[in-house]
């Protein structure tokens, strides 16, 4: 099979690593893919936002298969386009999509088929969105309707912080994507990431991991894209993974095909476990970055063929095989991430791989034949452990022996688990 990746992150670069063990393969190439990518792929200059050069360069190569890895794409319709045009496609449709581009379309759905979730309003200006806080009171939770690169959701604890919210909303701070604001209920326990593959009518449960998505020790400082993240997540025991299956996955599979948007691909859900159970928080429609490393790490099976069954609508026949193992990433962010950082620093040295072991690349190129840093998130440490806490002694270990003087890293991923299995 002749297949092609689209991203260029440590989760492409996971997935890409991932693909070229199968036997099934016989070419990948990666666009643009990054010089960690390049040691399983063919990086190809492509705009992955002109989707007729995108069909063009499939057809050239008679590619088979398109992997999509990141959002942006999904959202603006590459997989339709692709799926028109004849290429089997791992992604969602730009109208499925809108489980992770609309936070009121997921809450909406959630609300036509008894999903669980926090009680909610949507709103189009900010005086009925500030009477509701009034008269909810605090916690309360403020999202922009749209894609914000993460950083559209205020958990406000006080009624002030929430107000101050719905106007930086309405004021522009999110540009298009806080012309519409979803008010939500303070949903109280731990949260988790719950991580299912659907091809449309079946679903293939995957795996649990649990993020950090704060820059500091002790999950502290402002929020980022995730600064690291292990499988799985000890919250989800078999009978919580179960009731998510059966209150959330399926009921979702079901109320997207009957409302004519059946979802192909995969369910990245962020749950709340609350004393009643798990409560949806939101959909994101493609694999989590990091999570999707140590996912990857932990997946003993071939992936490309479950790929492939998830985007032609045979997940019937085949299975996912998943080492006992527990996998921890540590994330090697640029100094000064996630605010400005120096581009185009060094990195002088990365340690090889091993079976336990892989440093992802996610934000690094090829200057002058020398490898630097080009992004806030850079390299993905991710190693295997019989515990979370042998898992992340392997990947600080790893860690350790990078040799980037611009970088620095978390020195506590996974500590919930690792205090869990010190008790
Ligand atoms: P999101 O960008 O939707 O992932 O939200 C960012 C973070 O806000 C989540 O990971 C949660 O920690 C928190 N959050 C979102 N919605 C709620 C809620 N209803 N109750 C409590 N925390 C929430
Ligand atoms: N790590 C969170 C995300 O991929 O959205």
């Amino acid at each position: 099979m002749k297949v092609l990746l689209i991203g260029s992150g440590g989760r492409e670069h996971a997935l890409a690593w991932k693909i070229a063990q199968s036997p099934l393969l016989d070419a990948l190439y990666a666009a643009p893919g990054n010089p960690g990518i390049a040691d399983h792929a063919t990086l190809v200059e492509l705009n992955v936002e002109d989707h007729a050069a995108v069909i063009a360069f499939a057809k050239e190569k008679a590619i088979d298969f398109v992997v999509i890895g990141p959002e942006a794409p999904l959202v603006a319709g590459l997989a339709d386009d692709l799926r028109a045009a004849g290429i089997a496609t791992f992604g969602p449709s730009k109208a499925a999509a809108q489980l992770e581009g609309s936070k009121g379309f997921t809450k909406d759905l959630c609300a036509r088929y008894d999903i669980p979730t926090g009680a909610y309003q949507r709103f189009k200006s900010a005086e009925p969105a500030k009477d509701y806080v009034r008269a909810q009171g605090a916690p309360i939770v403020i999202k922009a309707d749209g894609l914000a690169a993460g950083k559209g959701v205020t958990v406000a604890m006080t009624e002030a912080e929430a107000l101050a919210a719905i106007d930086d909303c309405f004021d522009g701070a999110f540009g298009a994507a806080g012309a519409e604001v979803v008010v939500e209920a303070f949903l109280d326990g731990e949260e988790a990431s719950f991580f299912c593959l659907s091809d449309g009518k079946t679903a293939l449960a995957l795996a649990t991991a649990q993020d950090h998505k704060r820059v500091g020790d002790g999950d502290t400082g402002p929020n980022t894209g995730g600064m690291g993240a292990y499988s799985p997540a000890p919250v989800m025991t078999s009978a919580m993974v179960e009731r998510t299956m059966k209150e959330i996955i399926e009921p979702t599979i079901s109320g997207m095909a009957k409302d004519g948007n059946p979802f192909s691909g995969v369910f990245f859900a962020g749950l709340m476990i609350t004393a009643k159970g798990p409560e949806l928080i939101e959909y994101n429609v493609r694999f989590g970055d990091p999570e999707c490393q140590v996912l990857m790490m932990r997946l003993k099976s071939d992936l490309l063929p479950i790929l492939y069954a998830t985007a032609t609508g045979t997940l019937d026949r085949v299975d996912a095989e998943w080492r006992d193992e527990a996998a921890l990433t540590v994330v090697l962010a640029s100094k000064g991430y996630p605010g400005a950082y120096d581009k185009n620093t060094p990195i002088a040295h990365i340690p090889e791989a091993s079976e336990e072991a892989k440093v992802f690349h996610a934000g690094t190129a090829l200057k002058d034949d020398r490898l630097v840093a080009t992004g806030g998130r850079v390299l993905n440490v991710t190693a295997l452990g019989k515990t979370v806490t042998e898992a992340q002694a392997h990947a600080y270990a790893l860690a350790d022996r990078v040799e980037w003087e611009n970088g620095f890293c978390r020195r506590d991923i996974g500590w919930q688990a690792v205090a869990r299995e010190k008790a």
